[in-house]
Formats: structure tokens, sequence, C-alpha cells
């Protein structure tokens, strides 16, 4: 939603953007498969949304399943797919009263009736919500956003002359968010695995050896430590 601007330079954190990695290496190393550790992945969600919420971030993007995790092997992908639903049907009471609003941010259309449903109905059910705004990247892939909204920049018949950034992110998925402040990557891998690629321009990036099923409040508060040491630029000098 925003564009970068040098006025921005504060240490303001609004927007925290992760990418929950190290499940399958979390169940391995208590011995369990792989499907227990995407399931203990999801037990901590509501802890680490409210302990964002405790120091003023309005806004918390997940990345849970990512268009290239279609990959996986069958079964993986269906356990993902079991596990949004149940665990929309476990959390979603919870976030309710944690006055969390909840969107999805992908492609609905290759997707499970299932999952689509419980999807619309956790953003039916929270869409009064103001507390926080929790955005679920599900079936999600930053160049297929972008292909997305260049179809429909093309589709509403926009001048070339009138292209402008403004023009691109009121087509992506994230219209009605700003763009990332923090992008927090568990489990040791530094990449950013094709995640919100256009919004990321000037985030600040803090990865962790944390396992995502390990990651809590105390993890919270760290990367929040480090990214108040951060200094933000935006290309312009320090002033
Ligand atoms: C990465 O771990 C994690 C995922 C691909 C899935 C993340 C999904 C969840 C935590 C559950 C569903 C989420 C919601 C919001 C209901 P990995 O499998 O790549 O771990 P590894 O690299 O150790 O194998």
């Amino acid at each position: 939603m925003t564009g970068t601007s040098v006025s921005n330079t504060s240490h303001a954190l609004n927007h925290v953007a992760i990418i929950m990695d190290g499940n399958g290496r979390w169940a391995d190393s208590h011995g369990l498969i792989r499907s227990e550790g995407h399931r203990q992945g999801t037990k901590n969600l509501r802890e680490v949304v409210k302990a964002f919420a405790d120091e003023g971030v309005s806004f918390v993007t997940l990345y849970a399943f990512s268009k290239e995790n279609w990959q996986r092997p069958r079964n993986e992908v269906q356990n993902l797919f079991d596990l949004l639903v149940e665990s929309v049907a476990q959390n979603l009471e919870g976030l309710h009263q944690d006055g969390v609003c909840i969107q999805h941010l992908g492609d609905k259309n290759n997707l499970p009736y299932e999952v689509r449903e419980a999807i619309g109905h956790s953003e039916k059910i929270t869409q009064g919500n103001y507390h926080v705004t929790l955005s679920v990247a599900f079936n999600y892939g930053g160049r297929a956003e972008i292909i997305e909204a260049v179809k429909k920049i093309v589709k509403d018949s926009i001048a070339f002359s009138d292209i402008t950034e403004r023009v691109i992110e009121d087509r992506l998925y994230t219209s009605a968010i700003p763009d990332p402040d923090l992008i927090i990557r568990t489990a040791g891998e530094k990449r950013l695995s094709n995640f919100l690629i256009w919004q990321s321009a000037y985030s600040e990036y803090y990865f962790t050896d944390v396992l995502w099923p390990d990651f809590g409040k105390a993890d919270v508060q760290k990367a929040i430590r480090e990214y108040k040491n951060r200094k933000r630029k935006f290309g312009a000098l320090e002033s």
C-alpha cells in the first residue's frame, strides 16, 4: 500500500512478515514424522501474533503455503491443506477474541473447496476486527502476484504513461496493507523464496536458527530489539 518515502525513516514497526521454516527439521529432531512438525508449527500462531500485537505491531503476515510447495509429495500437500482447515477450527475463536482480522493472500482458484471455505469463513467472522491484521499467504507466489497485477492493468486498459508504483500496488494481494518493515525467516536459511518480492524492496531482514515450532514470545522480542537497532534509510543519506 505504502510507497517508499524518506520521511519514513523511524523505527516504527508496523508490519512483520514471517517465513515459517524448519517444521520438518523440528519433527526430525524429535523423532517424529514431518506432518507432526507442521502440526506443532500451528500451535504457536496465536502466541506469536499476540506477542507482536503487544509490541504495537498492527500487521502480521505468515507464509504458510507457497505456489512452489505443490512440488512436495502429495500427502504432505494434503496434510498442509488439512492443517489449515484444522487450524482455522482451533484458532479462529481465540484470534477473534484477540481482535485479529484475518485476510488471505494468494490464489484461491486451485485450492480444495474445504480450504477455500475455511479461509472465507475466517475472513468473514473477523472482518470487523481492527487490533491486528493477520494475513495468511496460502498458495502464494510473489512472481505470480506480479503477473496477476500486470494482467489486471491490461484488463483495466491503463495507459502506458499512467503506469506508476501505485498502479501496480493497488493490484497486488497486499493492496490494503503496508509494506513489511521486517521480514523474519526461521531455521537458518537466508533467502526470500518468492515471498512479497515487490513489497520487501526496503524491508529489514532477521534470520534466526530457531526452528519455527520453537519460535515464541522471547524470539519475537529478540527480533524486535534487533530491528530497533537498524538504521533504515530508504535510499537516502543518514540524517
Ligand atoms: C516450512 O517448513 C514450513 C512450511 C512449508 C509450512 C508452514 C505451515 C504451517 C506452519 C502450518 C499451516 C499454517 C497455518 C497458518 C494454518 P519445512 O517443511 O520446509 O521444514 P524443513 O525445511 O525443516 O523441512
